[in-house]
């Protein structure tokens, strides 16, 4: 089945398991701006959703079948007809079809959650390949909380789907319960202990509930996993999943392990900052490899070390993640000709891209700060990236503050192609903004995180806002940025209430 025993298949889950992160839904076309995103930076795997949760899964299973064509489209499911059904007719327009059918293996899932016994979950499990089977030949099972399943019952229920015909087998650390020794100790005792194991690839899909996924994952390696189950960023439920990022660059780091993937880590950089802004979730100024900390160095010592020779203190060439180091500053007399040479540097594909409008933006961030950097780019390629274009947008917005009198705002907003205005006071001059926008839209809107970051540094620099609002007991995640701070806010408040306004 493996023709190169040491090839590593990473199967991308960032629109699966990544996206059930609350409030960082995407909508179908951001799917697909990430899926061809993924499909140049060479996943084998997308998994795009799980067609029967709602009719937006299944319509971006659908959309990404049709535009992605290179990869393996894989859709989840649970162990039932009705799910199996569904996750085919999504599947229909796919090169490559992938079901990802499962059931939990632990005996806490099995008591607990299906209220069953072992032998009746392995029977539905072998029913759900062998239906899944009728549709597809590529079929994955996932053998839910394996993590904390009994390993004997374990092999018995992978033995016998892959009798049943499945292609794949995944031992998901669901809750991010094991530590490296055990969860690879577990997949060498399915190498050692399920007789058909060598007709299908052992798939790692962990965890990081204990901030181990990474380690679990290739420690999966190590003893037989040939297919990991990531996210770009590591998002994903709680503190997430494996981090692809980490996993690729772990192995290509450590050349002596002998393992290769078909990634090509210098997109990683760009793509990592594109699923962040579609996503509204910042990554953490120290995560390894993508983080904006992660090759900067600024003790005395280690900016000495590495100016006398980069390896001193840098185990990875930065360029080999996509970071350019000679970057090129662009200013507001950088014709649309070097807008265009720099989008396209930064991995964006021009026909997708209405060049006009992006360069007036340009033209406006420009005569506020200066000097625009590839971040300062990326952010304004934010906005256009998203859908929300014709939803809420502020049109206007003047406020009055200082120690002589109280703070005063007044909004003009666009909605619908009909423009609304209102004026507010409030305790300073982001809360009267957001009352005035409230007092226009008129909904029960709770301000959950409010984060305001320089992007830069500098007084003249631009600011990025990140919110998260609640409504009706859902979360919203909003983005903004421009020089101003209020107006930043005001965006960010804006692109949260785009979600569901
Ligand atoms: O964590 C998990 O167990 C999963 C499965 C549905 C594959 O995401
Ligand atoms: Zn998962």
């Amino acid at each position: 089945m493996l023709h190169d025993p040491n090839r590593i298949y990473i199967f991308d889950t960032t629109l699966r398991d990544g996206e059930q992160v609350p409030g960082s839904q995407l909508t179908t076309p951001e799917k697909i701006i990430i899926g061809e995103a993924l499909q140049a930076l060479g996943v084998d795997v997308i998994e795009a959703g799980f067609p029967i949760s709602s009719p937006g899964d299944f319509k971006s299973v659908v959309e990404l079948s049709k535009a992605v064509q290179e990869p393996i489209i894989c859709a989840l499911t649970r162990a039932n007809k009705k799910d199996i059904d569904c996750a085919a007719e999504a599947l229909q327009y796919a090169k490559r079809p992938r079901i990802h059918t499962g059931i939990g293996s632990s005996d806490t899932h099995i008591q607990y959650k299906f209220n069953s016994t072992r032998e009746a979950i392995l029977e539905r499990a072998v029913e759900a390949v062998k239906y899944a089977k009728s549709f597809v030949e590529d079929v994955e099972f996932y053998a839910e909380d394996a993590g904390r399943a009994d390993n004997e019952y374990l092999a018995r229920m992978i033995e016998a789907v892959i009798a049943a015909g499945a292609t794949v087998v995944n031992i998901p650390d669901t809750n991010g319960y094991c530590m490296p020794e055990q969860y690879g100790a577990k997949i060498k005792f399915l190498k050692d202990n399920v007789k058909n194991i060598d007709q299908a690839i052992i798939s790692a899909h962990c965890h990081n509930d204990l901030g181990l996924a990474t380690a679990n994952s290739i420690a999966g390696i190590q003893n037989g996993a040939r297919q990991i189950e990531c996210t770009i960023n590591g998002i994903g439920e709680r503190a997430g999943n494996t981090s692809l990022e980490e996993v690729v660059m772990i192995l290509k780091t450590h050349q002596n392990l002998n393992f290769h993937t078909k990634i090509n880590s210098k997109h990683l950089y760009n793509l990592s900052g594109m699923v962040s802004r579609m996503m509204r979730m910042p990554v953490q100024a120290n995560k390894a490899i993508i983080g904006k900390n992660a090759f900067a160095h600024s003790s005395g010592i280690h900016q000495d070390g590495v100016l006398k020779h980069r390896e001193n203190y840098e185990i990875m060439n930065p360029e080999d993640v996509g970071i350019d180091q000679s970057e090129i500053i662009l200013t507001a007399r950088s014709g649309r000709h070097a807008l265009k040479h720099h989008l396209e540097r930064l991995g964006y594909t021009m026909d997708r891209i209405d060049l006009d409008n992006v360069y007036e933006q340009f033209l406006i961030l420009a005569d506020a700060k200066k000097e625009l950097t590839d971040d300062d780019i990326l952010e304004l390629m934010g906005n256009e990236e998203t859908n929300f274009k014709d939803g809420l947008a502020i049109h206007s917005l003047q406020v009055t503050c200082g120690d002589e009198q109280s703070p005063e705002a007044y909004v003009k907003i666009n909605y619908h192609g009909q423009e609304h205005e209102a004026k507010a006071s409030g305790n300073g001059p982001v809360n009267a903004t957001i009352k005035a926008i409230e007092s226009i839209v008129g909904k029960p809107v709770e301000i959950k995180e409010f984060n305001i970051h320089a992007m830069n540094g500098g007084s003249e620099d631009v600011s990025k806002v990140d919110m998260r609002v609640s409504y009706e007991d859902k979360s919203y995640m909003g983005y903004g940025f421009s020089t101003d701070i209020v107006r930043a806010s005001a965006n960010a408040y804006l692109d949260a209430l785009n979600k569901f306004v």
